[in-house]
């Protein structure tokens, strides 16, 4: 007789939750998508993600119309039909740096009242060291048998669906080691569909593909992940401290780093110098790491250094533009970008909604503009920041412009039309991604952070 499919549950639905539910259930698993906020499940009943992420609606809208993924609010029926417990629920960082867990906790608890015994449950959300051996012993004290995963997620946003068909790593960390074998066999399924489901997604994927399966312990596991992004967020800062130092010295971090990264032992990768990181993971996992350390006796000092540094980009950009302008009170100024990256709507401690607030602070009139954020970061900008519907409307008549998400539409705008649209001519690429060249023979005054 031929082995019963598992059936799956995944709590939460944010972009790691909603992309696991999705790519499991176009690899062909029953799987049950479980959120409490009725809204997000509105739409994902109706095949629409909440939020902005490359190839996802087309698949959402496959599974929900052939019933392999099923939206619910309630744990009771789905959780105790499922052999696999994924948890995806949020991390969001408490006022002093360290992680709040209560959805982590209330989302185990709330499982283990329905799941099974035999049950697998899947931690892929970012948590602090030591918290899977917390979940582990509340599970060994009721009477059922639950085996604990720890599966950290290392997908980006936006890229999402990209990323996991295309994953580097699949880290699958347990102190037993049972179970560790069908978790990896749920994603080798997804690995064996990529293509199709690539296709569907209208994603074009490398052909080859050399992803790795790791299995380590479970603190391990939970480390992996929170030291990976720091290390990510460490080089953004250490790029951003040596423009600083090539603003100085006339010196061009970009030329600067595309021959120190070309050393296959450094890599050119998070090597771009900038307006710094935001996002819901970066700003968040940094402080979580340095908390989880102190929680430990362990100065982390290096990654505190590592948000200071980030903290202070916007600042400095504004300074630089002020030095230009003489004094930023009454320049009227755009701010070209609200997410915290292209290809997202999530403005989540974005480093282009704090440059304006700033700007706004230091008495400037400013316009924004984004063409997926504007809504997400409405809330987040001070009041009297007007936002724009158009490129066109937000740059006319602006003293200075800031570039500060690097969209495809604002890298292809025409540079000689904007210099016609603007009063001034102050063109501020707070990422780092014009051709200072270009810029300058459109007739404006190029700055750069670090060039
Ligand atoms: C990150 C990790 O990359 C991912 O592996 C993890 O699972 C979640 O956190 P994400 O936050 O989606 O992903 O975005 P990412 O593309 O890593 O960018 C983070 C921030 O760093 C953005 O604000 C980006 O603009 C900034 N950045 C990135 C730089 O300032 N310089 C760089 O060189 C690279």
């Amino acid at each position: 007789m031929a082995k019963k499919q598992p059936t799956i549950s995944v709590i939460g639905t944010g972009f790691v939750g909603l992309t696991t539910a999705v790519l499991l259930a176009e690899a062909g698993y029953q799987v049950y998508a479980i959120d409490i906020d009725e809204e997000r499940l509105a739409a994902i009943k109706q095949g629409r993600a909440f939020f902005y992420e490359a190839g996802i609606n087309p698949l959402l809208k496959h599974v929900i119309e052939n019933k392999r993924l099923i939206p619910t609010s309630s744990y009771v029926n789905c959780i105790s039909q499922s052999d696999f417990i994924f948890s995806c629920v949020g991390t969001p960082d408490n006022p002093d740096g360290s992680s709040n867990l209560s959805y982590i906790f209330a989302a185990a608890k709330e499982a283990l009242v329905h799941m099974k015994t035999g049950a697998v449950y899947i931690q892929k959300s970012t948590v602090p060291v030591g918290t899977g051996e917390k979940i582990e012993q509340l599970f060994n004290k009721s009477k059922k048998r639950i085996d604990y995963i720890s599966n950290p997620e290392f997908l980006r946003e936006g890229t999402a669906i990209e990323d996991t068909l295309n994953f580097d790593r699949v880290v699958i960390g347990s102190e037993n080691g049972k179970s560790v074998d069908e978790v990896i066999s749920l994603y080798k399924t997804i690995e064996k569909n990529r293509q199709a489901i690539a296709k569907r997604a209208k994603l074009k994927l490398p052909a080859g593909h050399k992803g790795e399966y790791f299995k380590t312990g479970r603190n391990s596991a939970e480390l992996i992940k929170v030291t990976a992004n720091a290390f990510l967020a460490l080089k953004i800062s250490f790029a951003n401290s040596i423009a600083k130092l090539a603003d100085k010295t006339g010196a061009d971090i970009n030329e600067i780093m595309d021959v120190v990264g070309a050393d296959r032992r450094i890599g050119r990768a998070f090597l771009n110098a900038g307006r710094g990181y935001g996002g819901g993971c970066f700003p968040k996992d940094v402080s979580g790491l340095i908390s989880s350390a102190a929680d430990h006796n362990v100065d982390l000092q290096i990654m505190t250094a590592v948000s200071d540094i980030n903290f202070t980009m916007p600042g400095y950009i504004a300074k630089k533009a002020q030095a230009e302008l003489e004094s930023l009170t009454g320049k009227r100024v755009a701010v070209l970008g609200l997410a915290f990256k292209a290809g997202t709507s999530d403005a989540r401690r974005s480093p282009g909604v704090m440059l304006a607030n700033i700007l706004k602070r230091q008495g400037a009139s400013v316009i924004t503009y984004d063409p997926a954020a504007n809504h997400e970061a409405e809330n987040e900008l001070r009041i009297g920041i007007d936002v724009a519907q158009t490129i066109e409307e937000a740059v006319n008549k602006t003293d200075a412009i800031f570039i500060t998400t690097e969209w495809p539409v604002f890298l292809r705008y025409d540079l000689k039309k904007l210099a016609k649209q603007m009063k001034g001519n102050l063109f501020v690429d707070a990422m780092n991604v014009f051709n200072k060249a270009a810029v300058q023979k459109a007739g404006l005054q190029y700055i750069g952070v670090g060039r």
